[in-house]
């Protein structure tokens, strides 16, 4: 038997989980406020309703499909199963690889988080000592002390351990358990903090100031393309869409259970998170401190500058300053780490279903890749740069690609009676269109924009570091194409 969510509200919570991370709080509003500030909520929404929406309910749906008919929750598996024809294994590693290698990277960035909320706790963080942007210097200082492998590396491992620990109980004592208290929690202190910022008042500015400054409309930004473009690869990443990280977690759902409302809860909740929470926290309080003038120059430094070193100045001034960096930095932590257990189980769940691992052999194997990638990331210079630029920006548009080709294209049933299965709420005819031609199409010039974009770039680099990691990220690849053609269809028996 697969192991079935024990509740419908844990599985919204583990699936909130998986969306909500580090892209809500650091990188929407960095994103949004360099590409049109309340213009660039019209590609966002433009791409929430075209690519968003649709393609977290095709992963919903084609994930419940795999686990329930032939015992596969990850892309190879399933891309078998819809087709039947074998070959169509191959075109799932993708969706195997992307996971494992963000994971790669984004593991060690919670170190860097556990370590803030230690040293909040123990009130070893430093104080702003000026007004103006320049005194942030000291804050730059003690981000590069934090992140120093010496310093880096005993919170890594800790934080490794904590990730290893959740898995290891499994879907229900682990991944829902934990969820079902850490989001609750994110939201309350994601609140709390919402509410301290929002009564900002310095003599360089207000919050309020700064949310006018974060919302005003630069309607010429239309115009560029790289606004859409920018405002649908945050679209992918925030929803951990194009990577079988949610398809994983739907493999785990009964036969029959809704997903058409459940999957629209989960994006509700995560817009919520982004947009009002996100968009409301470190932007104006970069604002409140620095004034306009300031945040302007922060937000160019882009998301680490912001969370790691510009909201720890922030929190520095206030009454109780390390209880607020404290709560801010638990709240960075919850939101990463039901991320990152999200990026680690799809190569769990490949190993059991198809190799008959159990739990503990697979999530040992499993611990063993992520370490070594951990290592890379953590020891080679700019591979972390190198691997988000891969994994977690261009390639995920290809995996939705094929994701779509796969299910939509391929696939001889229908997917919308599958998405439409068990729903409390019916989705309506016209998806079928949207999928197959709007999504598509999208897709495609997406994925011809970055390739343009990013070719020349890829090509001009040929440092020893980005050699390395090359190399490594191409060896796994390949491991997991050897392991794809071992892919193994069980019926499933009720
Ligand atoms: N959606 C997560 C975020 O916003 C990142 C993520 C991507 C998590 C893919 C799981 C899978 O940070």
């Amino acid at each position: 038997m697969r192991e079935k969510w024990a509740t419908r509200i844990g599985l919204i919570l583990a699936m909130a989980g998986n969306a909500i991370g580090l892209g809500n709080f650091l990188r929407f509003p960095v994103q949004a406020v360099n590409n049109g500030g309340g213009a660039f909520m019209i590609p966002y929404l433009f791409a929430l309703l075209f690519l968003g929406i649709p393609l977290m309910w095709l992963e919903w749906a084609i994930g419940r499909y795999g686990g329930n008919v032939f015992f596969q929750g990850t892309c190879p598996g399933i891309f078998y199963g819809l087709t039947g024809k074998k070959k169509f294994s191959y075109l799932g590693v993708l969706a195997l690889w992307v996971p494992l290698v963000i994971a790669g990277y984004y593991i060690y960035i919670e170190a860097w988080i556990l370590a803030y909320a230690f040293y909040s706790l123990i009130d070893h963080i430093p104080k702003l000592t000026g007004t103006d942007v320049k005194s942030l210097g000291v804050f730059m200082e003690f981000f590069k002390s934090v992140t120093d492998v010496k310093v880096s590396y005993v919170f890594y491992l800790a934080v490794l351990l904590m990730n290893f620990i959740i898995l290891y109980k499994g879907i229900v004592a682990g991944i829902e358990r934990f969820a079902k208290i850490a989001m609750p929690l994110l939201f309350i202190f994601a609140f709390i903090i919402m509410v301290r910022v929002l009564l900002l008042e310095t003599p360089n500015g207000t919050a309020i100031e700064g949310l006018n400054f974060m919302w005003y409309p630069d309607f010429e930004k239309l115009l560029d393309p790289h606004v859409w473009i920018a405002a649908a690869g945050q679209i992918f990443f925030t929803l951990s869409l194009g990577m079988g990280a949610i398809a994983v977690y739907a493999s785990y759902i009964p036969r029959n259970a809704d997903i058409t409302l459940s999957g629209l809860t989960v994006v509700s909740l995560n817009e919520f998170a982004e947009v009002i929470l996100g968009g409301t926290i470190a932007i104006p309080a970069a604002c409140a401190i620095f004034g306009v003038a300031g945040a302007q120059n922060i937000a160019k430094e882009g998301a680490f500058t912001l969370g790691f070193v510009v909201m720890p100045g922030v929190f520095s001034t206030l009454p109780l300053s390390n209880i607020f960096s404290f709560l801010w930095f638990l709240l960075l932590m919850f939101a990463a780490l039901t991320s990152s257990i999200a990026l680690v189980q799809p190569l769990i769940t490949f190993l059991e279903d198809n190799f008959f691992f159990s739990r503990k052999k697979a999530v040992i194997v499993t611990f063993l890749m992520v370490f070594l990638l951990n290592q890379i990331a953590i020891f080679v210079p700019d591979a972390l740069d190198e691997m988000d630029l891969w994994a977690g920006t261009i390639i995920i548009v290809l995996t939705a690609l094929i994701e779509v080709i796969v299910a939509v294209w391929v696939y001889k049933g229908d997917i919308l009676e599958e998405i439409n299965r068990g729903g409390y709420i019916k989705v309506p005819g016209s998806l079928r269109f949207v999928l197959k031609y709007i999504t598509s199409l999208y897709l495609i010039a997406l994925l011809a924009s970055w390739f343009v974009k990013y070719i020349p770039i890829f090509i001009a680099k040929t440092d020893w570091n980005a050699l390395v990691t090359r190399v490594i990220l191409i060896v796994a690849f390949i491991l997991l194409l050897v392991l794809a053609g071992k892919v193994r269809l069980r019926e499933v028996k009720e």
